[in-house]
C-alpha cells in the first residue's frame, strides 16, 4: 500500500513549463482599424497618473456566481498589471478552495492562519496573516477550506454581511487596490465582499450559458446597493476566454456588449493556454510571460480600472 504525502492528500504535482514569451496569441486590433474584439470602437485611456501617496484603497470584488468564468484568474493578473502602474494591491482570497493562494505559489492547506481566523477570532488581526508574493507591492490575505466554516459561524453574528468590511478596514490605508476573489456562489461570504466594496467586476465566459446567470448577479448588487452599501457601483464587465476565431464566441460578444453596452470593458481576456500555464508556474502572467498578448490584456484592463 502507498502512502500518501501531506495527511492523506493526493498530490498531483505538474513541473512548470518554461515560458517562451511568444505573442501567440492573434493581434489585438481587428486589422488594425481601431476596432476592438468588442466590435465597438477602442476608447481613449488615458496614461495612468504617478501616485505620490498611498490609499485609501478601492475595493473591486471579483464576482460571478458561476464557476470557471476566470475571477480568480483575473484577480492575481489585473493586481499584478496594477502593480506595474506603481499600484499597491492587497489580493484577498475569498474562497475557500483557495486558488487565488495556490495560483500565487502559497501551499494555503498548510497554513495556521488565514482570513478565516481573521473573520471568527477577535484576538487575531488582518496584519498578523496578510502575506508577501512573488510580485513586489503584491500582498495576499490567503484562505484555504477553514472559511467554509465561516459562512456557517457567521450566520449567527451581529452585523453578519459586514465582516469583511471590519476584517480590511485597518489595512484600507495601505493600499491602493483590493481585490477581493469571490467563490462562485451568491452566498453570504459574497454578499460580504459585495457590501465591503465600491466596485465589482464581473469576469463573463464568452460563451452561451454565461449571459444567464448575470441578471441575478445584477439583482443581487442591487439590493446590496438598497440595503447595505449605498456607494457600490458595477466597476466593468469583463469578457473572458474569448476565441475571436469561432463566431460563436463573436456571437456572445455581441450580445454582452448589446445587453451592457459602456460598461463593457474594452479589454477582452483570450482563450490561451498561458493562463493554465501560470497557475502551474505559482506565478501572473505579467512575470511569467511578460510579453505574451495575456500580459498585455491584463496591463490594459489595468489601465481602464484605473480610469474608471
Ligand atoms: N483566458 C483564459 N483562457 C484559457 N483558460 C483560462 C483563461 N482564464 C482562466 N482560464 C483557466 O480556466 C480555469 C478557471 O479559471 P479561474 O479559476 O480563474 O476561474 P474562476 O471563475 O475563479 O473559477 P471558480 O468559480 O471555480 O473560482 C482555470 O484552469 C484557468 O487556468
Ligand atoms: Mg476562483
Amino acid at each position: 500500500m502507498s502512502t500518501l504525502p501531506h495527511g492523506g492528500a493526493v498530490e498531483l504535482s505538474i513541473a512548470p513549463r518554461a515560458a517562451t514569451d511568444a505573442d501567440d496569441d492573434g493581434p489585438e486590433d481587428v486589422g488594425g482599424t481601431g476596432i476592438g474584439p468588442t466590435g465597438r470602437p477602442r476608447r481613449h485611456i488615458p496614461e495612468p497618473s504617478l501616485i505620490e501617496h498611498h490609499g485609501p484603497a478601492r475595493v473591486l470584488a471579483m464576482c460571478n456566481q458561476k464557476g470557471g468564468v476566470g475571477k480568480t484568474t483575473s484577480t492575481i493578473n489585473l493586481g499584478a498589471a496594477l502593480t506595474e502602474f506603481g499600484r499597491r494591491v492587497l489580493l484577498v482570497d475569498f474562497d475557500p478552495q483557495g486558488a487565488l493562494s495556490v495560483g500565487l505559489g502559497i501551499p494555503a492547506h498548510q497554513l495556521e492562519r488565514t482570513i478565516y481566523n481573521v473573520l471568527i477570532e477577535r484576538s487575531v488581526g488582518i496584519r498578523d496573516v496578510v502575506l508577501r508574493t512573488c510580485v513586489e507591492n503584491m500582498d495576499l490575505l490567503p484562505s484555504n477550506i477553514d472559511l467554509s466554516a465561516a459562512e456557517v459561524q457567521l450566520v449567527s453574528e451581529v452585523g453578519r454581511e459586514h465582516s469583511l468590511l471590519r476584517t480590511i478596514r485597518p489595512v484600507l490605508d495601505e493600499y491602493d487596490f483590493i481585490l477581493v476573489d469571490c467563490q462562485p456562489s451568491l452566498g453570504l461570504l459574497t454578499v460580504n465582499a459585495l457590501a465591503a466594496a465600491d466596485g465589482v467586476l464581473i469576469p463573463l465566459e464568452c460563451e452561451f450559458f454565461s449571459l444567464r446567470g448575470v441578471a441575478l448577479l445584477i439583482d443581487t448588487i442591487e439590493k446590496v446597493r438598497e440595503r447595505l452599501n449605498p456607494k457600490l457601483e458595477i466597476t466593468g464587465i469583463l469578457a473572458t476566454m474569448f476565441d475571436p476565431r469561432t463566431l460563436h464566441s463573436r456571437e456572445v460578444m455581441a450580445r454582452v456588449v448589446e445587453a451592457f453596452s459602456d460598461i463593457v470593458f474594452d479589454t477582452v481576456i483570450n482563450r490561451t493556454v498561458r493562463f493554465p500555464e501560470t497557475t502551474v508556474a505559482g506565478e501572473p502572467i505579467t512575470t511569467w510571460a511578460p510579453r505574451s498578448a495575456g500580459a498585455k490584456a491584463y496591463r490594459q484592463l489595468a489601465r481602464e480600472v484605473i480610469a474608471r
